[in-house]
């Protein structure tokens, strides 16, 4: 049933000139054992301009040994990674081959209310939509999923997630490590019934899966040289708040987040806290490393090992770390109101369940606003904003500050019990309709989400 399927949509991957190597039976996992571990698998990239996107169930091999049902993009789970310079238009023709309704949202991207996937864009199943956007941003990772009303959190579940790269001559002119040097890691959890197909079930607290998955992956492995690696790490999970760390206690190197670059010196951790939604940019230094070195990325939240680091090769060109500011930011600032979020229970904000057909608030295009997000309970509640990205400037309770990985530009920020953050922003590019959320997709599919027009 499933191969049918591949078959046909491996014809039209490869009039896309992508190919189709995911759609193959078997990889080369390494067998059945628990501790084996697998190839990380990476993601092909497209350019966005003239591409097509198929959603649409698929087989695939996650190195457990045996094909998973999954829901994919063009046939691959994580999609395929979408890269464009700034300045590029993206121009893709979606079709919806799922049994349910979707919708497309770029994560992170500044796209016009039309391109954004609202839910009152819903592409029906058999249906086809044309997302059209020029990029017009500053280089950063973002990433594009599913946002049809109240099936949100099923289809990332099953599948449906990619990742989409922005490049600048800003960033390029840092000569940051690129080409094998560069690696998205999309870091899931998720659940498998006995035959090793995805499954999911709606929880009002989260959905939190047993097992992790990065790019997909089952166990994986990243073969890499002594050199410095940049990892754009995504957490894709619908639920799961990740504490990252390395098993040999070496620092992260932070140098970006959701809306890029950071307008200070890179900064060192050793440990890195993020909500569903937010995106990492970092550094990790094996330099010094020797061959046959292991290092584990770890979740120390979950207590789980999520990829190893085998170092199988030793270089003399091996990068280096930037010193002094990696950009500059303008500050936004002035804020001419304060509007107040407060996230309540599963379902509402400022007590009121989401409709879609109800505009809750208006923001003047170009106006600089202080937004407060707090917390009614039952956070975490990693809070979205579509259409704009914003400035994190102060965070009261629970961890008490902003930390440093949530400077510069974010479009996400995580609210735990008992914290109020607020941040300024600025709606700069297009008028319509948004909608901003609690990006925990099980809330947001309950109504914990606000429809806003930009006039
Ligand atoms: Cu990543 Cu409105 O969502
Ligand atoms: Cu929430």
């Amino acid at each position: 049933r499933t191969f049918m399927r591949t078959t046909a949509l491996a014809a039209g991957l490869l009039s896309a000139g992508i190919a189709p190597f995911a759609l193959a039976a078997k990889g080369g996992n390494s067998g059945g054992s628990q501790t084996a571990r697998n190839p990380l698998r990476i993601p092909p990239t497209i350019a966005p301009g003239g591409a097509a996107l198929t959603a649409a169930p698929a087989s695939v091999n996650l190195g457990g040994g045996k094909l998973s049902s999954v829901l994919a993009y063009n046939g691959f789970f994580p999609g395929p990674t979408f890269r464009a310079n700034n300045g590029d238009v993206a121009d893709i023709a979606f079709t919806n081959g799922l049994a349910a309704e979707t919708t497309i949202h770029w994560h992170g991207m500044i796209v016009p209310p039309a391109a954004d996937g609202h839910p009152v864009d819903a592409v029906m199943p058999g249906a086809s939509y044309a997302y059209q956007f020029p990029v017009e941003q500053r280089a950063c990772l973002n990433w594009y999923h599913p946002h049809p009303h109240m099936k949100t959190g099923e289809q990332v579940a099953l599948g449906l997630a990619g990742a989409f790269i922005v490049n600048d001559a800003e960033e390029a002119a840092l000569n940051l490590p690129s080409g094998l040097h560069e690696v998205p890691l999309i870091l899931r959890d998720a659940n498998f019934d006995s035959s090793g197909n995805l499954t999911y079930t709606a929880k009002s607290s989260g959905f939190l899966g047993k097992t992790p998955l990065v790019n997909g992956t089952l166990n994986p492995q990243l073969v890499v040289d002594t050199a410095i690696y940049r990892f754009r790490v995504l957490n894709g999970a619908n639920a799961r708040v990740f504490r990252l760390a390395l098993s040999n206690g070496a620092p992260f190197v932070v140098i970006g987040n959701d809306g890029g670059l950071l307008d200070t010196a890179p900064a060192s951790v050793v440990e890195l806290e993020f909500g569903p939604g937010e995106r990492l940019d970092i550094l990790v230094d094996f330099r010094d490393l020797a061959v046959d070195d292991r290092v584990m990325l770890r979740c120390l939240s979950a207590g789980w090992d999520l990829l190893e680091f085998a170092v199988a090769r030793a270089v003399t060109v091996a990068g280096e770390i930037p010193v002094g500011a990696l950009s500059t930011i303008t500050a936004l600032a002035d804020p001419v109101l304060t509007r107040e979020f407060s996230f309540d229970g599963m379902s509402r904000i400022n007590g009121r369940v989401y409709d879609m057909h109800r505009i809750d608030f208006q923001v003047p295009l170009g106006q600089t606003e202080r937004w407060r997000f707090k917390t009614g309970g039952n956070a975490p509640h990693p809070v979205h904003v579509h259409g704009a990205s914003f400035q994190v400037v102060s965070r009261t309770g629970g961890r008490g500050r902003v930390l440093p990985w949530e400077r510069g530009w974010k479009d996400t920020v995580l609210l735990l019990d008992g914290e109020t953050v607020d941040v300024l922003i600025r709606f700069d590019a297009y008028r319509g309709l948004y909608v901003m959320h609690c990006h925990k997709l099980e809330h947001e599919d309950m109504g914990m989400m606000s429809n806003f027009e930009v006039v």
